[in-house]
């Protein structure tokens, strides 16, 4: 071989090692994979191919030697019996107090009612569920995206923390226990050049491909609820941890039962001093109501339970100085200003951007490029600028001015104007009109084949800013003629990488009507609203149909659904591009109409209205009970509604329309009747 050859060919592979090392550090330090993991296992292959061709090739950067690998893919996706949800964040006293009057509203208990809370400090590992059946632990699984997790179960297995067997008397028949993984801070020392912080080294643990991989580090695991259970006579939280160590589980020791906001302000203050102490990370404390009925009277909003909420620790912060200011343009067109930062280390991981919000807080702050600022990072909230320490400021900088037209298309940009507060909102948006805005639309297309949208497997942000470069996909109804040819031929695809995409967009063809809803990426529809309007809908063709003007009107009559959300799908359908994705989609995919909520409750088929003041209980639990119940809310009298319930001091207005059109009337007992017939 020609010396020439061979430097290019040293060129190319070290080039290929430093890339990789990126895309490690990318996905171990930052936590933020900056490819997928097609490119990611394309690139390993090239360069362990190029080794063993050429073997005079070598660093120690190579990922044939490096710890830091990515966890293989070989882990069964199973879905949880019962959602594992995240929790609401608290900062401060008035979040905390805002938390507690939702919860006394939604429970219509007095204002001055002392509630029980469950105090546990929140470790910042990687949750777990664990399922035993007649006291065997049968099946581990990782939180997944919360609905699906991993089978990890034989990882899990090495953990001694947990129990393989339980044989007390009141262990119930069947349970998910669920609980955190994590590495002590003295145990993560040994093992600290591997890895970033204790949060990756349990993750990565938890993940090798070969459980005796897993075994060799010294995993902990602490019990803290459970998801699905059958046979479980607990009545509360405290009870349900005191059973918790009695089953053999290890339990929090700093957990505590405390009464009033006061007092909960004084345990965080206390734990926050002994933080640095405790042999784990805790990123804040969990409180949880203590009693199971009040927490099933509560339930769960989209994303996370109302009878709980995480109130964080205050952030790390450092200082740094923005090298520029860069306007990014979102789904909905709002533009965010993100400040550049020269990279600094804030709590173990080394930020470069940080969010500068909107343009109000640019002027509040006097914000300039070339300033010497505070950024902040808590958990897993975006990094932003606190403070501008002016002293620092050089004589010649320049104030900075938001632009008036969008970055992306040029378009004029405004700030809506809200009704309700009759003020204008902080966040300036593109106006183009013709929706020919690309960043928009290459947004539009990441959510729509997101997670929580078309969900497919492969086709990361980066992806869809390729594909859109070179023409490959302009609206969503590309995705499903993409030219495979052409994209076998791109840097780091190949055969595998691309049968697996074209298995991914096969499969996500098949959708529900609310998930499809969301997908569509409508402003103010986010995925409550997709489910209420699908629920309501029925079926996609009736969807299509909200195309004429006449149709649209209907949607007043769901509960949840106004005035804002009934403007932004007015806008959709005025897009002659949307009307016909629509059509093209509909052709292509299989959108299932909604699934009959909870099947078959007593109040099926049936459709409420409550007006005037219940006893006892909020209308937002009155409603909740009749969801419960496979029951629907609307909000109109009209011939669709059943039942008018009525309370105290009704709305004169509605009983007379209910009259004149015969809908049954009920008082609340009544109704409360009917509800209990249910058990
Ligand atoms: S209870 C419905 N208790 O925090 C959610 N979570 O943001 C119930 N976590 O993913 C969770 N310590 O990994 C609960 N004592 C504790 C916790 C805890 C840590 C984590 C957990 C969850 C996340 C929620």
């Amino acid at each position: 071989m020609k010396s020439n050859d061979s430097k290019l060919i040293k060129k190319d592979y070290l080039k290929k090692i430093n890339l990789i090392n990126r895309y490690n550090k990318a996905y171990y330090k930052n936590s933020k994979p900056i490819i997928t993991d097609f490119e990611y296992d394309n690139l390993k292959i090239e360069i362990l191919d190029l080794e063993k061709k050429y073997n005079f090739l070598k660093s120690d950067k190579s990922p044939s030697l490096t710890v830091g690998f990515k966890p293989s893919k070989i882990f069964n996706k199973v879905k949880h019996k019962i959602p594992m949800l995240s929790l609401g964040n608290a900062f401060n006293k008035e979040d905390l107090i805002n938390f507690e009057k939702k919860i006394c509203n939604f429970l219509s208990l007095k204002k001055n009612t002392i509630i029980e809370y469950s105090a546990e400090p929140k470790i910042d590992g990687i949750s777990a569920s664990l399922l035993y059946r007649n006291g065997k632990f049968i099946q581990g699984l990782s939180r997944g995206d919360g609905i699906e997790g991993e089978d990890i179960t034989e990882n899990l297995k090495t953990i001694k923390d947990i129990p393989k067997y339980i044989f007390n008397k009141n262990f119930p028949e069947e349970i998910d226990i669920r609980g955190e993984v994590y590495i002590g801070n003295k145990d993560f020392n040994s093992i600290k050049d591997k890895f970033a912080n204790p949060r990756n080294a349990a993750s990565g643990s938890l993940r090798q491909k070969n459980s005796d991989e897993t075994s060799k580090i010294p995993l902990r695991f602490i019990a803290y609820t459970y998801g699905f259970s059958k046979k479980l006579n607990i009545n509360t939280q405290s009870e349900f941890l005191k059973n918790l160590e009695i089953w053999g589980f290890r339990v929090n020791k700093y957990n505590n039962i405390i009464k009033g906001i006061n007092n909960l302000m004084q345990n965080h203050k206390n734990l926050e001093e002994k933080r640095n102490k405790i042999d784990f990370d805790i990123d804040g404390i969990v409180y949880k109501i203590n009693k199971f009925d009040l927490q099933r009277r509560l339930g769960f909003a989209t994303n996370s339970p109302r009878w709980a909420i995480a109130h964080k620790f205050s952030a790390n912060s450092s200082v740094s100085e923005i090298l520029n200011i860069e306007i990014q343009v979102g789904r909905t067109g709002a533009l965010t200003p993100v400040a550049k930062i020269k990279p600094v280390n804030i709590g173990g991981v080394v930020v470069s951007n940080a969010t500068l919000h909107n343009e109000d807080e640019i002027i509040r702050k006097d914000i300039r490029i070339g300033d010497t600022v505070k950024v902040e990072r808590a958990g897993d909230v975006i990094p932003h600028v606190i403070s501008v320490d002016k002293t620092k400021r050089k004589t010649d900088s320049k104030k900075y001015f938001f632009p008036e037209k969008c970055p992306s298309c040029g378009s004029n940009t405004a700030k809506d104007f809200n009704e309700a507060t009759k003020k204008h909102d902080a966040v300036r948006r593109c106006l183009n009109e013709e929706f020919k805005c690309e960043k928009i639309a290459i947004e539009s297309l990441k959510h729509f084949v997101s997670k929580e949208a078309l969900n497919i497997d492969g086709f990361g942000k980066k992806i869809v800013e390729k594909f859109w470069e070179i023409n490959l996909v302009k609206f969503p109804q590309d995705i499903f003629s993409l030219n495979f040819e052409k994209i076998k031929k791109l840097d780091g695809w190949g055969e595998l990488s691309v049968n697996n995409l074209k298995y991914s967009i096969e499969k996500s063809k098949k959708i529900s009507l609310e998930r499809f809803i969301f997908a569509l990426g409508i402003r103010h529809i986010g995925k409550e609203n997709a489910r209420l309007l699908s629920q309501h809908l029925k079926n996609v063709e009736s969807f299509c149909r909200l195309s004429k003007e006449s149709n649209i009107e209907v949607l007043l009559n769901i509960d949840g659904i106004g005035e804002t959300q009934i403007k932004s799908i007015r806008n959709f359908f005025s897009n002659k591009f949307n009307i016909s994705a629509l059509e093209k989609l509909n052709k292509i995919m299989k959108i299932s109409g909604a699934a009959l909520s909870k099947k078959d409750g007593i109040l099926k088929n049936k459709t409420f209205m409550f007006t005037g003041k219940l006893n006892e209980i909020s209308r937002a639990e009155a409603k909740s009970l009749v969801e419960q119940n496979s029951g629907k809310i609307i909000s109109n009298v009209n011939n669709k509604l059943n039942f008018l319930v009525v309370g105290e001091k009704p709305t004169n207005k509605k009983v007379i329309k209910a009259k004149e059109l015969k809908i049954k009337i009920l008082t609340q007992d009544e109704w409360t009747k009917m509800l209990n017939k249910t058990s």
